[in-house]
């Protein structure tokens, strides 16, 4: 008699923890606000930039920057993060200026005189936008990248070897790796669990819905003064315009920045 009883009041408490586990996590799914973005007729879109969201972050002399060869080394040694067969001359994206170098002055300005700085990146590749934030941030860093190793198959493994080569030499730094897809509800809701961060950079799937979906969660796990960046605004077509746009309409975020970049950077407040 006893153990039916048991098995009657564990049934309860699983239908219980089951229906609170459900609840609390109400955003995980392809919620209607993500729908309504989708459906938005874009015909008459313009875009509202507020100069003033990245006059902090403006440089018209890029000669101080360091170079890319700089950041992406330790003592003259290339870290694993470094492909050469990234470094082609039909595109300089990895050694020009305005791409990873400008980056290291938007995270080391914004990270200045702050006492920590926690910092999520979606697509992560082999981890050059990580290690331009190890070495940018002076200050105690938390990098948490999430990507699902579709354009480098071993992508995660050369990021986590770049970061760990660098923690050994700093203080105050570490950093999680996550092998899966910012799409993917039990990555969304491990997020949703893990405190809110300074700066999100939105750099995986380059889809406008998943352009959509990364803005939307990145609005909701961004901090209140916190900077929620987007790569590639001049570049794929319009499609970060467009999701940008969307997401701006629907009050997910409430300023829009624009930083000429090499492919150009979205900056966003929510
Ligand atoms: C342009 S690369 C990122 C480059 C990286 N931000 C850097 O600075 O080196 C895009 C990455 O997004 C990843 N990706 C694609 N879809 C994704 C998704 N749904 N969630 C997370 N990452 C994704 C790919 O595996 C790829 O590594």
């Amino acid at each position: 008699m006893k153990k039916i009883i048991d098995r009657i009041f564990n049934h309860i408490g699983f239908y219980r923890n089951y229906s609170r586990k459900h609840e609390m996590y109400p955003h995980v799914h392809l919620n209607s606000e993500i729908q309504k973005a989708l459906s938005i007729d874009t015909s008459n879109f313009k875009l509202l930039i507020n100069t003033e969201l990245t006059k902090q972050f403006l440089l018209e002399d890029f000669s101080g920057l360091p170079e890319s060869k700089d950041i992406f080394s330790i003592n003259g040694k290339m870290l694993p993060c470094w492909l050469e067969s990234d470094n082609n001359l039909e595109d300089d994206w990895l050694t020009t200026k305005s791409y990873y170098p400008l980056y290291f002055h938007i995270v080391k300005t914004f990270s200045t005189n702050k006492s920590k700085l926690r910092v999520l990146e979606i697509g992560v590749r082999t981890g050059y936008f990580g290690v331009v934030c190890a070495k940018a941030v002076e200050c105690s860093l938390l990098y948490v990248g999430v990507d699902p190793n579709i354009y480098v198959e071993n992508g995660l493994e050369l990021a986590s070897k770049s970061f760990e080569s660098i923690r050994s030499k700093k203080i105050n730094y570490d950093y999680v790796l996550i092998n899966g897809l910012s799409n993917d509800p039990h990555i969304q809701s491990s997020l949703a669990c893990s405190g809110l961060f300074d700066i999100i950079h939105i750099d995986g799937n380059h889809t406008l819905k998943g352009k959509i979906i990364d803005i939307y969660f990145a609005s909701k796990f961004i901090k209140t003064d916190g900077l929620i960046l987007l790569d590639d605004y001049n570049f794929h077509s319009d499609i970060v315009q467009n999701a940008i746009n969307r997401a701006f309409k629907l009050q997910w975020i409430k300023s829009i920045g624009y930083i000429a970049t090499k492919r150009g950077l979205g900056v966003l407040r929510a």
